[in-house]
């Protein structure tokens, strides 16, 4: 029984130690030490044994199952861990991979600029107005005073669709059908939007550009509301210290007419190559909407007035930055986009 003891004790030493997971170890360890195991066997043949025999056998057979239980307990350890280290290799992430960027994007610089003067004019009780893009002779000319053959539709060349549909060459069309919808109401609008010119394209000109379109009426508007509307305006977009200055101008739908500086935000007004040395800058068209124009749209000259104003979004996103030339604005060029 002590050689057979020996032996199990031998065998299992042996399994334990070439066992490589925690499965295969619990397997030895039923083999062994469970019920129905060899160790279990020979405890149980215990009872045919001489007194004089029985306790030399059982502190063996104590030694030998103590023995395989603490090897079993350490090699467990020993495997537990070299699991966990083999588990965290396969798992490792490389620190060292460069990421994939992701690029968010953001709004374009004319966007920008048309989305500031919203905030603004919205702020000041305004409300935004859109008008259609292939607009009808009537509304692009008629309605705004003028008429068919008026020589101040020559600086508006645009693209004819038909005798009487048109690309829009400015958003002034929208002041006449907003005054229509609007049935004698006051109004407070700003409008930004697309329009087209036949132009040449070249650093100033682009034969598509946009602008945002201004008109106010109601009762006992003057000047002195343009003024102070424009004035808040350019502190606005082009700083606190900047002044404006009101030179007259001919629109067939002001009258009267002006046409609207700042002063240079490069020289303060000293002069320089940016106002090509007036101190001057010329921003946007305006005036008080002629009484023709409100009759036209079913207003009573008499009872209401109002002021409107254009300005060129392109010219004041090429004053703000120091952009030189229009087509970058078109051209998609994200080394360009990028820097606003
Ligand atoms: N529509 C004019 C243009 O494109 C700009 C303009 C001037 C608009 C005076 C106005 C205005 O509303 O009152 O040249």
């Amino acid at each position: 029984m002590k050689e057979q003891l020996e032996q199990l004790q031998v065998e299992a030493l042996e399994e334990i130690k070439v066992a490589s997971t925690q499965k295969a170890l619990n397997d030895v360890r039923i083999k062994y030490l469970g019920k129905k195991g060899p160790m279990t066997e020979v405890l149980r043949g215990m009872g045919k044994l001489s007194a004089e025999e029985r306790p030399v056998v059982g502190e063996l057979a104590n030694k030998v199952r103590a023995s395989i239980q603490e090897t079993l307990e350490a090699r467990i350890e020993e495997v537990k861990a070299i699991e966990l280290e083999a588990k965290l290799a396969a798992e490792t992430i490389d620190v060292t991979l460069p990421g994939r960027t992701t690029f968010p994007g953001n709004s374009h610089l004319l966007q920008q600029i048309i989305d500031e003067m919203e905030d603004l004019f919205v702020g000041l009780g305004y409300t935004i107005a859109e008008g259609p893009e292939v607009e009808t002779d009537l509304y692009n000319f008629e309605m705004l005073n003028l008429p068919k053959d008026h020589p101040a539709r020559d600086m508006q060349d645009s693209f004819y669709i038909t005798d009487e549909t048109l690309l829009r060459t400015h958003t002034s069309p929208v002041q006449a059908r907003t005054m229509l919808e609007a049935n004698g109401q006051p109004i407070r609008i700003i409008c930004p939007g697309k329009v087209y010119r036949r132009d040449e394209d070249d650093a100033t000109h682009s034969h598509q550009f946009m602008q945002i379109e201004g008109l106010v009426v109601d009762e006992s508007i003057s000047m002195a509301d343009l003024k102070g509307t424009l004035e808040v305006f350019v502190k606005q977009l082009f700083g606190e210290s900047r002044e404006i200055r009101l030179r007259p101008s001919f629109f067939p739908f002001t009258e009267p007419s002006v046409e609207v500086d700042i002063s240079c935000f490069k020289c303060g007004g000293k002069g320089c190559n940016v106002c090509k040395g007036t101190g001057w800058i010329e921003i946007l068209g305006g005036g008080m909407v002629h009484p023709h124009v409100l009759e036209m749209a079913g207003y009573d000259s008499t009872k209401m007035s109002g002021f409107a104003f254009g300005i060129g979004v392109e010219r004041m996103a090429m004053l703000k930055h120091g952009v030189d030339d229009i087509r970058h604005f078109y051209t998609n060029d994200l080394r360009f986009i990028e820097q606003f």
